[in-house]
């Protein structure tokens, strides 16, 4: 089987790292690819939302199956493009993608089916939302409707903030026209963490929960980045929590979205917020999270292909798929200045040194030069994963590793793994 897989980030290197170990696998590309990505297979120019040219060249690479990584190109509508000419491609169509490309339309979704969720409302009108939060005095998470690179949300403690939230994103429009809408929001208290699903549209099979670490600093201070280190499994989600989360959420989900006629094939990503009363969604996404995968598919026993074919067939079976006993951590290395100017350009060295550690390194935003040296080229860089028996030895073992690389104004977590669950919860 001949497989491109669409993106370019740690996500899609940990995707092809373990596509690369299918059994049923012969040839593997991936567009645009990374300079790890290219120590696996081949790496090709075409861009994530360059729809025609990825269909082009699935027809004339006779590629079995196009795995898509982000969000961009399935809310664009690539799944519907490849499947009208004819083409075999993993991930939700268009109409499903809605679920992470309108903020908006999930909140409206999640109240439709009962999926719990922070009380909201919506604005279509600046005006209207102004008055809204002068009345209000009170924290709230102000949200672009829209695909703003994971950065359009945004915790304001009082009105003061709120109101320059809501100027930044209708006013200003930094994100453009992904905050001429806003949903606000009730803010939620407890320990957030990832659920993320396998689903044909009907079985729905959980992946071991995950945790991302957000903010830029140690203890969750700092801005939001796109994050910075995630562990897996969480002790959160027992088996009492996963059963709630599959009930009241992941399954209310998918039968909504089939009910709607948006039919939902892929990777559900649940966003949540395990409160005193248990799980409410933060936000949905249509795909694999980042950096979450980086610590979960080196979990997963399973051949990768064999369940992406068996959704695309509609045969996915909850018996087939199991998990290590292990657990893993992913640490991100990235440049300085993230997540605000990343500074790019620089040499890395020691990765060839770290990997002797019994380490998974994936790649996210690197280049070779003319001489073959590997060069910094994203704000993260490169996310460092470790599995053990015990948490702790994953963690000791990812960053023993980590002292081995090194590239001018390196940054990163020291306390990834170390979230001790702040939830005083009448759930469990
Ligand atoms: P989102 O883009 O909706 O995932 O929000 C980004 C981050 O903001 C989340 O990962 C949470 O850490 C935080 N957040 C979003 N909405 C809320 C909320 N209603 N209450 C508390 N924290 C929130
Ligand atoms: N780790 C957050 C995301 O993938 O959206």
């Amino acid at each position: 089987m001949r497989i491109l897989v669409v993106g370019s980030g740690g996500r899609e290197h940990a995707l092809i790292w373990k596509l690369s170990k299918s059994e049923i696998v012969d040839k593997l590309y991936a567009a645009p690819g990374n300079a790890g990505i290219a120590g696996l297979c081949k790496c090709i120019d075409i861009a994530v939302d360059d729809l025609e040219g990825l269909a082009g060249f699935a027809e004339s690479n006779n590629i079995d199956l196009t795995v898509v990584g982000p969000e961009f190109p399935l809310t664009l509508g690539i799944v519907d493009l490849f499947e009208s000419r004819g083409l075999r491609i993993f991930g939700p169509n268009k109409a499903a993608s809605e679920i992470e490309g309108s903020k908006a339309f999930a909140k409206e979704f999640m109240k439709k089916y009962h999926i719990p969720t922070a009380g909201f409302k919506i604005f279509n009108n600046y005006d209207d939302a102004v008055k809204f939060v002068s009345e209000n005095d009170v924290p709230l998470a102000i949200k672009a409707d829209g695909l703003a690179g994971g950065k359009g949300s945004i915790i304001c403690i009082n009105s003061e903030e709120s109101l320059q939230a809501l100027n930044n994103l209708m006013i200003k429009r930094v994100f453009g026209t992904a905050g001429s809408r806003v949903v606000i929001e009730d803010i939620l208290d407890g320990e957030e963490i990832t659920v993320m699903a396998f689903t044909d549209g009907e079985t729905i099979v959980p992946m071991v929960s995950a945790q991302d670490h957000k903010r830029i600093y140690d203890g969750g201070l700092g801005p939001n980045t796109g994050g910075m280190g995630a562990f897996a499994p969480t002790k959160v989600a027992n088996d009492r929590m996963m059963k709630a989360i599959v009930e009241q959420v992941l399954e209310p989900a998918i039968e909504g979205l089939r009910q709607e006629n948006r039919m939902f094939k892929g990777i559900l990503y649940a966003g949540l917020m395990i409160t005193e009363i248990g799980p409410k969604v933060i936000e949905f996404n249509c795909r694999f999270g980042d950096p979450e995968t980086q610590a979960v598919l080196p979990l997963l026993k399973n051949d990768l292909a064999e369940i992406f074919v068996s959704i695309l067939d509609g045969e996915l079976d909850l018996e087939d798929i199991s998990w290590k006993d292990e657990s893993a951590v992913c640490v991100i290395l990235a440049s300085e200045g993230y997540p605000e100017k990343p500074i790019t350009g620089r040499v890395i060295d020691g990765v060839k040194e770290a990997r002797k550690d019994n380490v998974h390194i994936f790649h996210s935003g690197t280049v070779r030069d003319s001489q073959g040296r590997l060069i910094t080229s994203g704000g993260r860089v490169l996310g460092i994963t470790a599995t053990h028996r015990e948490l702790h030895k994953a963690i000791n073992r990812a960053y023993t590793a980590i002292e081995k690389i090194s590239f001018d104004g390196m940054q990163y977590r020291k306390d990834i793994g170390h979230i001790v669950s702040g939830v005083k919860s009448s759930f469990f």
